[in-house]
């Protein structure tokens, strides 16, 4: 009887703590972002203007979603180099060369990214600001 009794009190322990989990979880929640949107990684596109509106936090993911793929590539570079389209002593070289690149936003920094190959030229560049932390809401 006694183990009995002490039992009935795990699953409204467990239940609380589901319900804790789903109210906590919207908060610390991350979001992936496709460069771009529906347009994706490519030419003719401002990317300054997508993303001005979007805020960014530590643990959200950039999408390079690119048809183009075979000419285009994705570099994270410094902002002198961003500046500069310079391509040639890239941070990482992100894009693995099927047109679908995944980069975590795990540093809280700005984050400068680029195309190679006279693209960013054209526009195909993107700066990211990452903050630390989502607002609570
Ligand atoms: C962030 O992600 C990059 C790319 O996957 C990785 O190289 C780097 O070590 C990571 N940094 C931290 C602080 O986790
Ligand atoms: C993108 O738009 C902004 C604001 O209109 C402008 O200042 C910037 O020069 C444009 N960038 C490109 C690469 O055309």
């Amino acid at each position: 009887m006694q183990g009995l009794r002490r039992n009935i009190g795990f699953p409204v322990v467990a239940v609380v703590l589901l319900m804790f989990t789903a109210v906590m979880l919207p908060e610390v929640a991350a979001t992936r972002y496709i460069v771009g949107g529906n347009k994706g990684w490519t030419t003719n596109v401002n990317y300054s203007i997508w993303a001005r509106s979007k805020h960014f936090y530590k643990g959200d993911w950039l999408f390079f979603v690119s048809t183009n793929w075979k000419r285009t590539d994705v570099f994270e570079v410094r902002k002198k180099d961003y500046d500069k389209c310079n391509s040639n002593h890239p941070i990482h070289k992100l894009s693995k060369g099927y047109g679908r690149d995944v980069v975590p936003l795990n540093v809280t920094k700005t984050y400068y990214f680029i195309s190679g190959r006279g693209f960013c030229y054209g526009g195909m560049k993107v700066a990211i600001q990452v903050k630390s932390r989502r607002p609570r809401v």
